[in-house]
């Protein structure tokens, strides 16, 4: 990532590394002020492409431990590993897959890495020195619940247990019906060998795992007819090299994308991303290989970003969990997580229904979104975040730290308030070094009370990204609403100003 970004999110309050004060610990960051109301904006972005929209996919909130028994049903305790190469000399360890970078390296056995390693002569990287046996590591974070040893839990991995353990609960909430979808939004901790990317690969990070459930006797998804025109960027686990553009009907009826509800949230998750500033070239679906995917997962594409310095990063992933996790949780709990067939008043068959899980990363849209949006252009540097997710709509500024000045400022913080516009008054500062820190942060447009503003009750509103300015009455403010939603050009929403 950008080393001038990393400043800048430091500086301006985007996001830090943990624990500084006491030398930190890869693997976690966190987010400061104006970090959070991006994140938080981001997020209600997803939720009026994902949940807004259709009324049979809600929310839930479950706790984020775990008792051990859940995620030893889920397969987790036994298959959410990587595995780990530990240099003899140095002590220093590595995830199998970042010393040998072979595609599938992930489904070899011990003595396969074993012997790839001695014929390649591959050693340490820090310190050339041999690598001990591999083995593999367990990446939950283990705690114990209450005082009793024995009770051993897990901080999750991913939200979706809490969702699949409840299923009847929620099945009957929507009315003993199907499809529904439920998702919840929160913290997941994986234990990674070697976080090294900053952002990119957090021991804690914010996931949204939607669970959509479905009968598979009746898969069709009645949105499909709409949108099977529109293409995704394919890359396929059997030819990595070239990206094929498929429409949603070719992607169904070659069996590319197993099921239509699968292809129906790689679409949204498409157009999602396009608005927090992602071009559609930008972005492509990569198939997983069988041993590529998660145990749980009949079949994957992980959505791709390419960044600004040309590396591919994961923001979602898109499974096809099938009836696994319930199947897995009735047995082991003796409960039945199943939905019914009725005819007549009565049920005639129970059976599991099948699931299809979007999972986004929210920090990782994040990142992206600030890579795609930061800009240097004449020695400024400009945060051009699309406006829906820029951290305010606006900021309201003095020509000078007068009184005077200042009281009309504040009038018109209070009234924008009202009018639902989420606005920062920004008055402690040179003109200059608040239009810079609007620039570096992203706020589309700053309103400035000048002198003049006494008298004839206009103000200027500049641009972020022209640095233009128009002049408007101040009780026509609220055509920032429009100017945000691009509903107006900025030109057109007031008189041009020439300072
Ligand atoms: N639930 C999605 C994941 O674990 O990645």
């Amino acid at each position: 990532m950008n080393n001038k970004l990393i400043e800048l999110a430091k500086r301006r309050g985007l996001f830090w590394p943990s624990f500084e004060i006491y030398g930190g610990m890869s693997g976690f960051i966190d987010f400061g002020p104006i970090g959070i109301k991006i994140i938080d904006k981001i997020e209600k972005l997803w939720r009026s492409h994902f949940e807004k929209r259709h009324d049979f996919i809600f929310e839930i909130s479950t706790p984020i431990v775990m008792p051990e028994i859940i995620l030893k049903a889920s397969g987790h305790v036994e298959h959410f590993t990587d595995v780990v190469l530990t240099c003899s000399k140095c002590g220093r360890k590595y995830r199998v897959d970042h010393i040998i970078e072979v595609e599938g390296v992930e489904g070899w056995s011990m003595e396969e890495i074993e012997r790839y390693l001695k014929e390649k002569g591959m050693k340490c990287p820090e310190c050339n020195g041999e690598f001990e046996k591999p083995y593999k590591f367990n990446l939950l974070m283990k705690t114990n619940i209450g005082p009793y040893a024995g009770d051993i839990g897990y901080l999750r991995p991913e939200a979706a247990q809490g969702i699949f353990i409840n299923f009847r609960r929620l099945y009957e909430l929507n009315g003993k019906k199907l499809p529904f979808g439920v998702f919840q939004i929160g913290k997941v901790q994986r234990n990674e060998i070697s976080p090294r990317k900053g952002l990119y690969r957090m021991r804690e990070f914010t996931i949204i795992d939607l669970e959509f459930f479905y009968d598979k006797e009746n898969p069709s998804c009645p949105y499909i007819k709409e949108i099977e025109n529109e293409k995704l960027r394919i890359l396929r686990a059997e030819n990595k090299n070239n990206v094929l553009e498929l429409s949603i009907r070719e992607l169904i009826r070659n069996e590319i994308v197993l099921t239509e509800w699968l292809a129906y949230f790689m679409y949204l998750s498409k157009e999602f991303i396009r608005s927090v500033g992602i071009d559609y070239n930008k972005q492509y679906f990569l198939e997983k290989a069988p041993e590529e995917r998660a145990h749980y997962s009949s079949q994957t594409f992980d959505h791709m970003v390419i960044t600004s310095d040309n590396t591919p990063i994961e923001v979602a992933g898109f499974a096809f969990r099938t009836d696994y996790d319930l199947r897995n949780h009735s047995e082991k709990s003796g409960n039945q997580l199943v939905a019914e067939k009725v005819e007549g008043g009565k049920v005639i068959e129970k059976f599991y229904p099948y699931v299809v899980e979007p999972s986004f990363g929210i920090e990782r849209i994040f990142l992206v979104a600030i890579d795609a949006a930061f800009k240097e252009i004449k020695n400024r540097t400009i945060l051009a975040l699309p406006k829906v997710i820029s951290p305010f709509d606006a900021a309201i500024a003095t020509i000078a730290a007068k009184d005077e000045l200042m009281k009309v400022a504040k009038e018109i913080y209070k009234s924008l308030k009202e009018k639902s516009l989420d606005v920062i008054l920004d008055t402690s500062e040179y003109i200059g070094k608040v239009y810079a820190r609007a620039d570096e942060i992203g706020i589309p447009y700053v309103i400035t009370v000048d002198y003049q503003s006494l008298e004839d009750k206009k103000v200027t509103i500049r641009d972020r990204d022209t640095w233009k300015q128009i002049r408007v009455n101040i009780s026509e403010l609220d055509i920032i609403k429009a100017l945000i939603k691009n509903e107006i050009e900025f030109e057109k929403a007031g008189e041009i100003f020439k300072n």
